[in-house]
């Protein structure tokens, strides 16, 4: 966080489209502080990832502390601090999705393809976070790939995603589960 303090190195803004968005999220919410999140998802939708010049952004667009706003990216694993692959995977590691496989599942991603939770795979292919809940426990294990819900999976599963992703085709979105 060592440019918190210089606000001329940040040259990040909202585009058109998202300072509209920004306005008038503003005004759906009571306080500046209530609309930290929505305003961190729309910097996030526009670039992809938070830095710390962007924290500081959003944190002087709503007059917030920019520790404050810091924490709270940080807090969330939804807010990516660094640069996603291109395929960003999200693997459950909560309490159904794990007594039904996600452990081997992560074990499988690392010796298979060198993919490791936290890290971005050299080519810039992938990477891999590991999340809470995603809220489809009924067809764990889960694992969303970029917006795509991939369910009920199996090494085998994973292995048809994976290949397809290298191959460029991102998985179809599955029926919906129990999200
Ligand atoms: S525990 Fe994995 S989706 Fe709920």
């Amino acid at each position: 966080m060592a440019d918190m303090e210089n606000k001329d190195q940040t040259d990040f803004v909202f585009n058109d489209e998202n300072e509209k968005k920004f306005r008038k999220t503003l005004e759906q919410y009571p306080t500046k502080m209530a609309a930290l999140l929505p305003t961190l998802w729309l910097a996030m939708d526009q670039k992809g990832y938070l830095t710390d010049e962007i924290l500081e952004y959003v944190a002087d667009r709503l007059e917030l502390s920019p520790v404050h706003v810091y924490a709270v990216a940080e807090f969330y694993t939804m807010f990516l601090r660094n640069p996603p692959g291109k395929y960003h995977l999200q693997l459950c590691r909560n309490l159904t999705c794990t007594i039904c496989g996600s452990e081997d599942l992560i074990a499988h991603l690392a010796e298979t393809y060198g993919i490791f939770p936290g890290e971005t795979t050299e080519d810039g292919l992938f990477s891999l976070e590991l999340v809470e809940c995603l809220g489809s426990c009924g067809t764990a294990p889960v694992m969303r790939v970029n917006d795509r819900y991939c369910e009920n999976l199996t090494a085998e599963k994973l292995d048809k995603i994976i290949e397809g992703c290298k191959a460029g085709v991102e998985p179809e979105e599955e029926p919906m589960g129990v999200h």
